[in-house]
């Protein structure tokens, strides 16, 4: 299948936290994407593509909307699509309350099936074509989301969650089974056309010591495989983490112990990093999961981004939805939160920044940037195309614009769902869907 895209492409010529952001963004603004078998096979002036190529090459004509990478969300949860918007609780009595009843009807792989194709429709409504995505502790709960992702042929991550202490029994494996389940699932889907495995304990207080070293030994079982889990999101729950292991000396450590801080690691929130474990996830090449909507929902802190980002040991950020803390999938709802937690630190999240992080710098934070996060022949052609002026404030806010960063700007803080005039799935328009 092959298929030309004319619209406004947005490149970046360098990550513009280690360069000047204002001068990150390359734009072509009347620019052409070739896409053939399901990659990028050519990006440039409109004319000058359209000139080289057949002329019965399919056009899709988004002119007036950019185009740029599909949108990287580095944390969600697909069983909690549900329980979204539960109200007046903080972290550990949310799990409580509301998490851990919704995760126990993952039990029945028909609800699993039915929330997972949901899930994937709302990601990719959203303009988002690759997750880092936390199952139920159920085999079929992860059976359900990489069958749902196959089938549309999505590059996705996703694990089953290990969970052997502090939750409810209908919620418990056992450092035994959780090793012997997470093992057949990576034997069945990791490297399954594009799907990918990520172990995936929930958070050291329902792992046990055991269980968080059969994590460790899990990853050994294929190369590149991820590993995703919590991190130092809220006080409360950190203080329970030094109570539950107080041999450790702090929150990191007791992953590190388990050997799970390693390249390919996504720890989401890190709002309470310390300056020594930001050394430590530096020099490791793990990745710290930004999820600013959650983080605010709960009233689990600012993490500082700008700490994380520092130029001598800068960390591998990517921004998370988090669904079901956070209450929106929309990277762009995202992004517009992460601009007011730096606002409220005294900092300022430049447009490119924030995009980088939703897109190229999501898929370098994940080490993906080989396969997918840019607009560049070779890539996986995963592709969004975003409408300034999808809703009458941001039309009437984009007619003045002083510069692509400002329309970019814009669309952070105006834009959601509706700005997403189609995604593209490895060449394919997957949304809208044909009528
Ligand atoms: N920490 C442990 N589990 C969870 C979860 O499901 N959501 C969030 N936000 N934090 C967690
Ligand atoms: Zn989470």
């Amino acid at each position: 299948m092959v298929r030309l895209l004319r619209g406004t492409l947005l490149q970046f010529r360098h990550d513009p936290f280690l360069g000047p952001p204002e001068d990150a963004l390359q734009v072509e603004e009347d620019g052409a994407v070739i896409v053939r078998g399901g990659c990028i096979e050519s990006v440039g002036p409109y004319d000058a593509l359209r000139a080289r190529c057949a002329s019965d090459i399919p056009e899709d004509d988004h002119r007036g909307c950019l185009i740029g990478p599909g949108f990287i969300d580095a944390h969600v949860h697909y069983p909690q699509l549900r329980a979204i918007a539960s109200y007046g609780e903080q972290l550990l009595n949310w799990l409580e309350r509301y998490i851990f009843p919704e995760e126990a009807r993952f039990a029945d792989i028909r609800y699993a099936r039915e929330i997972a194709r949901s899930f994937m429709d709302e990601l990719l409504r959203n303009g988002t074509t690759t997750a880092a995505v936390y199952c139920t502790v159920h085999p079929q709960s992860v059976d359900a989301f990489f069958e749902e992702s196959s089938h549309r042929n999505t590059r996705m991550i996703a694990g089953k969650v290990l969970m052997d202490r502090n939750a409810p029994e209908a919620l418990r494996d056992t450092a035994r089974t959780g090793f012997d389940q997470s093992r057949d699932l990576i034997e069945k889907w990791h490297g399954n056309g594009r799907q990918l495995y990520a172990v995936t304990p929930r958070f050291a207080p329902t792992s046990t010591p055991e269980q968080l070293d059969a994590a460790g030994k899990l990853l050994d079982l294929a190369p590149d495989l991820f590993m995703q889990t919590h991190l130092l999101e809220t006080k409360a729950e950190e203080e329970w983490v030094r109570a539950l292991f107080p041999r450790r000396s702090g929150y990191l450590d007791v992953y590190d112990h388990a050997r799970l801080v390693r390249q390919r690691s996504i720890f989401g929130h890190g709002v309470h990093l310390t300056e020594h474990d930001r050394h430590h996830c530096h020099d490791a090449g793990c990745a710290i999961a930004h999820c600013a909507r959650s983080n605010q929902f709960l009233g689990s802190g600012l993490f500082d981004l700008a700490s994380a980002k520092q130029a001598s040991r800068p960390l591998r950020v990517a921004l998370g939805s988090d669904i079901g803390a956070g209450d929106s999938l929309s990277l762009l709802r995202v992004a517009n939160e992460s601009y007011k937690v730096a606002q409220i630190r005294g900092h300022k999240l430049h447009p490119a920044q924030a995009y980088w992080l939703a897109t190229t710098g999501g898929a370098e934070a994940l080490h993906l940037d080989h396969l997918i996060g840019a607009v560049q022949p070779g890539r996986e052609a995963d592709l969004c195309v975003l409408d300034p002026r999808a809703t009458e404030i941001s039309a009437r806010r984009v007619a003045h614009a002083t510069s692509w960063n400002d329309v970019l700007f814009a669309l952070m803080m105006l834009g959601d769902d509706r700005h997403i005039r189609a995604t593209y799935v490895a060449g394919e328009r997957v949304y809208p869907s044909a009528p």
